[in-house]
């Protein structure tokens, strides 16, 4: 590797893998918009914390089935720390000039943050699958091969409720999961690894929401009402999923909570 130079100790470049990454910036247009190198980047830059979040989240459904609330309590909580950073990262997009980003929008379609592989698996793994999503990178076979498996796979969900089922709570209907959770946010020193659980759990989801949120109001902000790379009808569209939850029950239990 000549720019580590012949036989290089290890060094932060090398481990890292500096010169290789900051090389994976390739503009499209021609000569270089200003701001497609940042649209680049925070791209790139969510991408690899989505990489870090599914990661938390394979090891959390593993040490769930494993009952280890400890460790698995541990990881949801770094998946909602870095959730919040990426709630609060899309303000950097809002520096862009809107007229800066239409100098290159149009070399973009018919690419779309809609064909982000990870953003669906971790919809998928905490408990939102969609068929026609699936369906959707039918024709991409890396990606369809990852969501499928996650697809088929339990989600977070699943592993929530086999856990309660194992501690011989009902689980049997959705009513049922949410008298469950009303007896944990009744009695918290009575099940303090559960309430955290479904606290951090409920964080996750709040978190991704705001994430939506967020992203809508910034493309409209952006774009207003323009149509989306992707070919949907942009903000319009984004904020028919605005509603997506994980964890339904957890949000009902509140309702019904009573002292
Ligand atoms: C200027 C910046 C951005 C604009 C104008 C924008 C615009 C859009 C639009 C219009 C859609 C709807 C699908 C379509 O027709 O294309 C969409 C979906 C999406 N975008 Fe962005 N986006 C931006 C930045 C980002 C960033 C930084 C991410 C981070 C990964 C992202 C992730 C997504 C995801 C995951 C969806 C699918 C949402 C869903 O279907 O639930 N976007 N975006």
């Amino acid at each position: 590797m000549t720019e580590y130079g012949k036989d290089a100790p290890l060094s932060y470049n090398k481990y890292l893998k500096v010169p290789e990454l900051i090389r994976l910036q390739e503009t499209l247009s021609d000569p270089t918009s200003h701001d497609e190198l940042l649209f680049i980047i925070i791209h790139q830059t969510y991408e690899l914390w989505f990489k870090q979040i599914l990661h938390e989240v394979d090891a959390t459904g593993g040490w769930i089935d494993e009952g280890r609330m400890f460790r698995a309590n541990h990881s949801l909580r770094a998946v909602v720390g870095i959730e919040k950073v990426l709630v609060t990262q899309i303000h950097i997009l809002e520096t862009m000039a809107q007229i800066g980003f239409l100098e290159f929008r149009d070399k973009l379609n018919p690419a779309s943050g809609f064909q982000s592989m990870q953003f669906r698996e971790l919809e998928f793994a905490s408990g939102a699958k969609d068929e026609k999503i699936l369906r959707f990178f039918e024709h991409d076979p890396f990606a369809h091969e990852r969501l499928k498996r996650r697809f088929d796979a339990p989600s977070l969900a699943d592993r929530f409720w086999s856990l309660l089922e194992r501690g011989s709570f009902d689980v049997s209907s959705a009513e049922a999961r949410v008298a469950t959770i009303v007896e944990i946010l009744t009695h918290p020193e009575k099940y303090p690894d559960l309430f955290n659980m479904q606290d951090l759990l409920i964080e996750h989801d709040e978190n991704i929401a705001l994430w939506r949120y967020h992203h809508v109001l910034m493309v409209e902000r952006m774009l207003g009402m323009k149509r989306g790379t992707g070919g949907s009808e942009g903000a319009n569209y984004l904020r028919t999923t605005l509603g997506k939850k994980f964890f339904p029950e957890i949000w009902e239990a509140r309702t019904h909570l009573k002292v």
